[in-house]
Order: C-alpha cells, then sequence, then structure tokens
C-alpha cells in the first residue's frame, strides 16, 4: 500500500512556495460549485464583510465549526485574545444563520494546560444571547496523548447550541441493544425498554464510541490534512440538525468534510478557509468524489502531479 505522507502544509514553507500557485483561489475569492452550487471561499471566518459576501444573503440552518483549538500544536495566543477572535466568528456565524438553527462546535480541553480553552469559550457563549445550550457531545478517539503517565486524552468534544427552534432527527448506531430492563408503565401495563424502542440498536446519545478516527488506511484520509474530522461524525449532525437542500455553513473547511458530507446529503455547503492551499484540497476533494466517487486520497494525495519528484521525507 503507497502512503504518500505530506508534511504540515500550513507550516512547511517549501511546500506552500510550491503549491500557492496551483490553487484557484487567493484570499478573498470564492469558487462556487457548477454542479450542486456549494461555495468556497478562501476567507477568514472573522470578517464580516468577507463571510456576508460568501454567505451571498443565503441564511443557514447549520453551522459545523472545527476551529483551532489553542493547543501547542496550532498558533498559540494567550486565552484572552483567543476568546476575542472566537467572539468574533461566533458573531460572524450568528448573522449567517437562519431565526430556527443549530451551531456545533468542537473544541478541545487541553488536559496538560488547565483543560483550556473549553471551559473558557462555554462562559463566553453565555453571552451570546440567541444561542441556548442543548448538549455536549464527547467523541472518543482511537489514539490519543499522555499514554504512559496519566490517563490517555482520547476524547473530542463538541458543543450544540440552538437559536429559535430548529429540527431534529433522532438517530440510531450500528450497535444492537442489549440490555433489558429501564421498566415503565404504560397505559398500566409494565413495559421493559426492549418493547417499548423504536429501533433495535442503540441511539449514539451525547457519547459517541463507534467513529473510527481517521488515519492514513482509511479511504477518506486527506494526506496533507493535520486536523481532519471523521465523515461519520460531521455526517451524524448534519443528519441530526438539517433537511434536504438546507444550506450548511462550515468557516474552518480544512480537508472540507462537512464539504463532502454535505454533497451526497443533498444539502448546500458555504465553505470557507483561511489557507489557499486548504481551500484547493476542498475543491479538489470535492471534484474527486464526484469523478471517481472516493471521499479522499487513501493511496495518494492532492498534489500528487505538482509534488511529483519532491523529496517528501523531510
Ligand atoms: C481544525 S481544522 C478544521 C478541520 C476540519 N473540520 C476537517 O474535518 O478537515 C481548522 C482549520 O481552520 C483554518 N483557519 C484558521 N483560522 C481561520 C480563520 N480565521 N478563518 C478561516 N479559517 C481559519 C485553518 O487553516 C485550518 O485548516
Amino acid at each position: 500500500m503507497k502512503n504518500y505522507t505530506l508534511p504540515r502544509l500550513d507550516e512547511d514553507q517549501q511546500i506552500r512556495q510550491r503549491l500557492l500557485p496551483h490553487c484557484r483561489l487567493a484570499p478573498g475569492e470564492i469558487w462556487i460549485d457548477p454542479v450542486r452550487g456549494h461555495r468556497i471561499g478562501c476567507v477568514d471566518a472573522t470578517d464580516a464583510g468577507q463571510i456576508r459576501k460568501l454567505m451571498q444573503g443565503q441564511q443557514a440552518s447549520l453551522a459545523v465549526h472545527d476551529p483551532p483549538y489553542n493547543l501547542v500544536a496550532f498558533e498559540k495566543r494567550s486565552i484572552g485574545e483567543f476568546l476575542h477572535w472566537c467572539a468574533r466568528w461566533i458573531e460572524t456565524s450568528s448573522a449567517s444563520l437562519a431565526p430556527d438553527s443549530s451551531l456545533y462546535v468542537w473544541l478541545g480541553a487541553d488536559q496538560n494546560e488547565d483543560f483550556q480553552p473549553l471551559p473558557e469559550f462555554i462562559l463566553m457563549m453565555r453571552d451570546f444571547k440567541e444561542f441556548s445550550s442543548r448538549s455536549f457531545i464527547t467523541m472518543r478517539n482511537q489514539r490519543g496523548y499522555g499514554t504512559q503517565r496519566n490517563w490517555m486524552s482520547v476524547r473530542q468534544e463538541c458543543l450544540y447550541y440552538t437559536k429559535g427552534n430548529p429540527v431534529f432527527f433522532v438517530q440510531y448506531t450500528d450497535i444492537p441493544k442489549i440490555l433489558r430492563g429501564y421498566y415503565k408503565e404504560i397505559n398500566g401495563k409494565k413495559t421493559e425498554n426492549m418493547e417499548r424502542s423504536k429501533s433495535e440498536n442503540i441511539r449514539p446519545g451525547n457519547v459517541w464510541v463507534d467513529v473510527q478516527q481517521v488515519f492514513y488506511r482509511m479511504e477518506e484520509n486527506v494526506n496533507g490534512c493535520y486536523a481532519q474530522k471523521p465523515i461519520k461524525a460531521i455526517e451524524r449532525l448534519i443528519a441530526a440538525s438539517s433537511r434536504e437542500n438546507d444550506t450548511v455553513i462550515d468557516f474552518f473547511g480544512h480537508s472540507g468534510t462537512t464539504l463532502v458530507a454535505s454533497d451526497y446529503m443533498r444539502r448546500r455547503c458555504v465553505i470557507c478557509d483561511i489557507d489557499p492551499i486548504y481551500c484547493e484540497i476542498m475543491i479538489r476533494r470535492l471534484e474527486r468524489l464526484r469523478t471517481y466517487g472516493k471521499t479522499g486520497w487513501q493511496n495518494g494525495n492532492p498534489f500528487e502531479k505538482e509534488l511529483h519528484g519532491v523529496n517528501l521525507s523531510g
């Protein structure tokens, strides 16, 4: 099996200089998908003017955001600066969301750094009175950090807020129900949860243990992306909180997971990333899905042609 791993494309300056001329979007530009009308912008999530231009007056019923977490791996700011920055993209999101809509934010709690920035972010969200807190999802990763001297950190957190009264569709996992019990009286008859339930399988609830973290042997893997979310996780949010033909926004697009899931789930996606290279990856990932039915580059990478002959081993 070939595995054309790329270095972090936001950091490796030599490769960036090689790839930038091949990127279709420069900062401030928008690409419109000729097939389903998705829009991809090379846009700063905090720039109200650019986001307005990207939205073109449309309102979304769902936002799925996965910002950089202020972890050491990303460009680190003080927690105050980070929160101020978050407040700015929450404002642009709020302006882009319909009166009845859902907002999901993936955000980590660094166990080596006072669990920041998750608690501060949660407190900050209380200032946005238009949003009500609804749930706090934890997704289990298969790999983690802090394995020898601590509990291995394998969790990813996702906060769920709503504005107004949006849709919510119940879903089930592939995991069969095995536990009996939870007796409840219905119409004078004592019933047990197996007979009451609508499905043979369990619901995901807000602790997800059935989602495989992306790694290089999966078809959806996008080499060159360092923070890709599994399609299954994003698909679940889209299925719960939107209808067909709704608009879904994601202001931190990166590998374009929300775009890919929106496309085959028949939603319109308006997505952006501040980095032209990730914008180009998103366009190519959508084109690849359309041409080959593939969701990623398990045995390759999005820039095989441009990087042909380049020594990527560092
Ligand atoms: C954690 S990744 C998102 C991963 C994504 N959910 C996926 O599945 O591929 C965060 C992305 O946000 C982008 N980003 C950082 N600051 C931004 C800003 N101000 N506006 C838009 N995008 C930004 C980064 O370039 C990076 O690609």
